[in-house]
């Protein structure tokens, strides 16, 4: 396996869109690899997801996981690995909701970002196999931001106030307190 290089802010590739993959594509030694690459570089960045557009690849796929260790997020639920191809939301609450998020692309960054507070999500498993994902509060919030990635949008797009824009220091300093 191997560490990919990671596309920041201001890389074209994080401002185009992913195509979709055909069961084959998916199967293929290559792409299986990638995936597996995609799971240690985002662990060893201690994210919680990773798109494939953020590692130069314009594949709609994206790959996520929460532990309770991780140090980025040490607050929030656990969630095991999760691998999705051609992710679709097929139906989310009208409710929103705001909360704090990062992004590996944006090294050293938070800001407050409005998500549907739920949602139902379509797309394949690694071997192909349908697979659809009901998820809320954050989990939820981790899939809008990914697909996200897969559309060329990045989490500053989504932000309704950019006075929330804070660096990580900043956000331990001022806003951690008395957050969630
Ligand atoms: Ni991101």
């Amino acid at each position: 396996m191997a560490f990919l290089k990671i596309a920041r802010l201001g890389h074209p590739v994080l401002r185009m869109k992913a195509n979709p993959l055909s069961k084959e594509e998916l199967a293929r030694d290559g792409t299986q690899r990638l995936i597996d690459d995609m799971v240690q570089t985002m662990r060893e960045a201690r994210g919680v997801g990773l798109a494939a557009t953020q590692v130069h690849e314009l594949k709609r796929l994206f790959v996520m996981e929460v532990k309770t260790a991780n140090p980025r997020y040490p607050e929030r639920e656990e969630l095991e690995l999760t691998i999705v191809a051609n992710p679709e939301i097929k139906t989310h609450s009208e409710e929103t909701e705001e909360d704090w998020e990062g992004c590996l692309s944006i090294p050293d960054m938070r800001g407050v970002v409005p998500r549907y507070a739920s949602l139902v999500l379509s797309g394949l498993d690694r071997k192909g196999n349908p697979l659809e994902i009901e998820a809320s509060g954050f989990h939820a919030r981790v899939i809008q931001h990914e697909l996200d990635h897969l559309d060329g949008v990045v989490f500053l797009d989504r932000m309704s106030d950019l006075s929330t824009l804070t660096h990580l220091q900043e956000f331990e300093d001022f806003w951690l307190e008395g957050g969630e």
